[in-house]
């Protein structure tokens, strides 16, 4: 797995295919990993730029609470040492946090953006105080926090049994620290509904219809703020619609990317 060197820190990704380059920023807590089916559909088309996000996978990990911000920084980073000007950015619930936050920060680097099963909206009081719980428990008692709890969450009911076993080794494979730092980062996010309302697409939303951590509602208040946008639900799918009904996802996927080629 190729790195590269940013602040001091050494950040892993996987840059794999041959086409128009698409960043792909994956979920909390899991890694570059969970976009394999992606990769091996589509790569003979698309070139997929996928970073272990700052703390996951085989990246280095940051002790400090790691903003969105943070995390796009290190993506444009990645952009630049590989000297890529533009790209389709895309990112699944915490990488769709990310993928917003560097359109903030760079809008000219976007040429397309794909949202799937995340959210525009900050977290709330309680929301944030979550935030650090969960930071603390993973600091106390290590990864397993995770392990037992979110698949649950993650994956339509009755989950597929080889889409639970996927989903729980990408989560046990998660450092602690890694995951401690982008829950607190997470907790200080801001909305993005201003920055989504100035984008002029293309967009392409996707949700799995079980979504129960950032639900259909959610997605649709995100594809009508950016005219021209499409909106795809993903039956049989919960928050990881990419792993869950990878086929259907790709199928959503093609369909966004192919105008896009040269
Ligand atoms: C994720 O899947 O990245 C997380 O569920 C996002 C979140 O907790 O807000």
């Amino acid at each position: 797995m190729p790195t590269f060197e940013h602040e001091g820190r050494w950040l892993h990704y996987l840059d794999e295919g041959d086409g128009p380059p698409v960043l792909l920023l994956h979920a909390f807590p899991l890694s570059s990993e969970m976009y394999r089916p992606q990769l091996e559909a589509l790569g003979a088309r698309y070139r997929f730029i996928v970073p272990d996000l700052r703390g996951f996978g085989q990246s280095d990990v940051d002790p400090h609470p790691v903003g969105m911000p943070d995390f796009a920084d290190d993506a444009l980073a990645l952009l630049d040492h590989l000297g890529i000007d533009q790209a389709v950015v895309g990112g699944v619930s915490m990488g769709g946090y990310v993928a917003l936050a560097l359109l903030r920060t760079e809008p000219s680097r976007v040429a397309g953006l794909i949202l799937s099963d995340t959210q525009f909206n900050a977290d709330d009081d309680a929301g944030k105080r979550k935030r650090e719980d969960v930071a603390q428990a993973l600091e106390k008692d290590g990864i397993r926090v995770l392990e037992d709890s979110m698949p649950e969450k993650l994956l339509a009911q009755p989950p597929q049994p080889q889409v639970q076993a996927r989903v729980r080794s990408l989560i046990r494979e998660a450092k602690p620290q890694g995951a401690a730092s982008a829950s607190r980062g997470m907790g200080l996010r801001t909305d993005s509904r201003d920055i989504l309302g100035r984008f002029a697409g293309p967009l392409l939303v996707i949700v799995g219809e079980g979504d129960v951590i950032t639900p259909p509602q959610k997605a649709k208040a995100m594809a009508d703020l950016v005219k021209g946008s499409v909106l795809e639900t993903i039956p049989g799918a919960g928050h990881l619609p990419n792993l869950e009904q990878p086929s259907a996802f790709n199928a959503v996927l093609e369909r966004f990317l192919a105008p896009l080629r040269p």
